[in-house]
């Protein structure tokens, strides 16, 4: 085989965000639309990639440089942004799967030689990247399912996921893992940070309602600003940690009985917490309070915060008007399918 197509969804944090960094669960459900990435594998040790998404096109770099870039940097900021994951997933793929004597021989007369390898990737989104749907990692569970299939290493989804987790971190530095988990596994997933507890749901439905602010929110930035109030109010920010972390468990019962009155009063009380870490926003608090006063159970930030995405739950007969509601107070509504498939060979 020497060309594949993989594509992996993405996602939604339901409860748990920021918490999930210091150890408490957290929930993520997998969402429609997905990422897609065409894998060719080529005899002329180039690494190539096209991903029009992200304005990436017709990038070209030797097999042996993956990874360098400028000296002065851990991975080089030569690299654009929109080829780091892909570039890195790539290195991270053959570093762990092949030693450096099979990366440096060719001509074993073996199906795939490693030593002659070149990769092409073409990726595509059926979502926007401003979304904050994790394409990044999407992309990245993509390639390294698709490497795995086409040298014959055959991951289980646990090493995708492994070895995808270690890519983001490398790149992103403080990291969950969940969106990772969410594009591997796919479905709605129960988490603990570094794929610690990774645990399928069974849900009868998640009929999610999404709004996106029209401001593309910075995770690291995010991140950065809780530790920061973290260091000054150790114990108040650690007390709320806990708190997320026993409504994250408590709203993973309800979603599975499928008590969304629960869920979304549970919500609410996350919203709370989000906001007392200084990790909402105007933007994000006018859709949420316009979400609530149409009818919905209830509804929160999803992600870092800052911007991206709001989420709402509500009964069938008050969703058209929680959408309307939220475009009304300028947000965007965005029609997902939550609790998808993870990720899969297409062709
Ligand atoms: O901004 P997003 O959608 O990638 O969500 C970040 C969630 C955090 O908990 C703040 C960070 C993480 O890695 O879990």
């Amino acid at each position: 085989m020497k060309k594949i197509t993989v594509s992996a969804p993405g996602k939604l944090m339901l409860f748990g965000e920021h918490a999930v960094v210091y150890g408490r669960p957290c929930l993520v459900t997998a969402v429609g639309q997905r990422m897609r990435a065409i894998v060719e594998l080529t005899e002329d040790s180039m690494f190539q990639l096209d991903a029009p998404d992200v304005s990436v096109s017709g990038y070209r770099k030797p097999m042996s440089e993956l990874g360098k870039g400028d000296p002065s940097t851990s991975l080089g900021t030569s690299i654009p942004k929109g080829a780091k994951f892909v570039e890195v997933a790539v290195k991270n793929f053959f570093s762990s799967q092949f030693t450096s004597k099979e990366r440096a021989s060719v001509g074993t007369g073996s199906t795939f030689e490693v030593g002659k390898a070149g990769i092409k990737v073409t990726t595509s989104s059926e979502f926007s990247s401003e979304f904050g749907f994790g394409s990044s990692s999407a992309a990245t569970v993509c390639v390294i399912k698709a490497l795995s299939e086409l040298t014959g290493k055959k991951l289980s989804k646990k090493n995708v996921f492994d070895l995808s987790y270690k890519t983001v971190l490398e790149i992103q530095g403080q990291a969950s893992g969940f969106d990772v988990a969410a594009a591997t596994f796919g479905g709605t997933l129960y988490f603990v940070i570094g794929g610690k507890v990774i645990k399928q749901l069974n849900l009868p439905s998640l009929p999610l309602i999404v709004g996106y602010s029209g401001i593309k929110a910075d995770t690291v930035t995010l991140v950065n600003q809780v530790k920061k109030k973290a260091n000054k109010y150790p114990k108040v920010i650690d007390d709320i940690y806990d708190s997320i972390g026993y409504l994250v468990n408590q709203a993973k019962n309800a979603l599975v009985k499928g008590d969304f009155q629960t869920v979304g009063e549970l919500m609410n009380l996350n919203q709370g917490y989000l906001e007392s870490l200084g990790v909402s926003s105007d933007k994000l608090e006018s859709m949420i309070h316009a979400a609530r006063e149409a009818g919905a159970y209830g509804a929160k930030l999803s992600g870092a915060g800052g911007g991206d995405c709001m989420i709402a739950l509500a009964p069938n007969n008050k969703v058209e008007a929680v959408k309307k509601a939220i475009n009304n107070v300028g947000g965007q509504v965005v029609d997902i399918k939550a609790h998808i498939e993870g990720v899969r060979i297409d062709g």
